[in-house]
């Protein structure tokens, strides 16, 4: 493997043989990817470096190249960036390609090969959960970039139907129809949504937290037993799993979990090492920085 060569932005290498990994996004200093990356190269023996890299959108070709001509042995990509990284890759996983987005870039000799590990991570923390998906009625609220890589992910797991509800309703029903070989996907927007029936489970894959808007969901969406879920951690999440409260959904949890999930399934890609997870989102929330 080629040398990590240091950039001036970037801390120096531990040592010049430790494989060096990073994510990449913007806004990109409260990432949690590079703790918990650490924390699961501590458990397993495995000696790496992991770093934070700012990236504004219309920089990331041209870094992804140069970062591979410089040795980087993987990284994850995160918002803004995930759909763009897609088109720089020189193959895509099943999963990414579905998706049209990339979460995580592992290196091969002629570039980058894209695989996105969200989907995947989402299942394994509903599953941590306790949430059942076999036969689950599933509503999935919005049909941005994190909606395209929960779906493959969800048919995979044995759901029994999925609804996809988004503000702007052309744009479900876009989705359904790139994702209709994954299933049959019904679509509505909003306003329909009082009439959309009962739901187990119902995701939170919008973004309107994090611009400070609140969606109107009808309580009358749950079944009895239902879980809700928002894809987001923290603040993001506290709205939507507010209105979960208030519809009398009892089994509630922010995405925290998926974020610890995915990166573990990354890490699998990297290293071919599971590392074990059930620990790691109690640890982060007992010490957030
Ligand atoms: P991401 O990669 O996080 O999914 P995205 O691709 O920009 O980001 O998608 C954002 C999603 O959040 C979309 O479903 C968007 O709805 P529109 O398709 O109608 O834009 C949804 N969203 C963003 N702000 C919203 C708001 N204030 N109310 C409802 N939905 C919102």
């Amino acid at each position: 493997m080629l040398p990590f060569r240091s950039r001036p932005q970037l801390p120096s290498m531990t040592s010049p043989t430790t494989p060096c990994f990073a994510v990449l996004g913007q806004p990109i200093a409260h990432s949690l990817s590079p703790r918990i990356h650490r924390l699961f190269g501590a458990q397993c023996g495995i000696a790496l470096d992991y770093r934070a890299i700012e990236l504004a959108p219309d920089a990331l070709a041209a870094r992804m190249a140069e970062l591979h001509a410089e040795g980087l042995a993987g990284a994850n990509v995160t918002l803004p960036l995930k759909e763009l990284a897609a088109r720089e890759c020189v193959a895509l996983a099943e999963a990414a390609r579905l998706s049209g987005a990339v979460n995580t870039l592992i290196r091969h000799e002629r570039g980058w090969l894209g695989d996105n590990t969200d989907g995947a991570g989402l299942v394994a923390d509903l599953r941590r959960l306790g949430v059942r998906l076999a036969d689950a009625r599933v509503l999935l609220v919005g049909a941005g970039g994190a909606a395209r890589g929960a779906v493959p992910a969800l048919f995979d797991a044995g759901i029994g139907s999925l609804t996809v509800a988004n503000r702007t309703a052309a744009r479900a029903a876009a989705l359904a129809h790139d994702l209709q070989s994954c299933g049959d996907i019904a679509t509505c927007g909003f306003e329909a949504l009082g009439d959309a029936g009962r739901f187990d489970l119902i995701l939170n894959a919008t973004s309107a937290a994090r611009s400070g808007h609140a969606l109107a969901l009808p309580a009358t969406l749950p079944a009895p037993d239902a879980s809700a879920y928002d894809l987001s951690y923290g603040t993001s999440a506290e709205p939507f799993l507010a209105w979960a409260t208030s519809a009398g959904i009892a089994r509630r949890a922010d995405g925290l979990g998926m974020l610890v999930e995915q990166a573990a399934e990354a890490f699998h890609r990297w290293h071919g090492v599971r590392p074990e997870t059930g620990a790691v989102p109690a640890q982060l929330r007992a010490q957030p920085q």
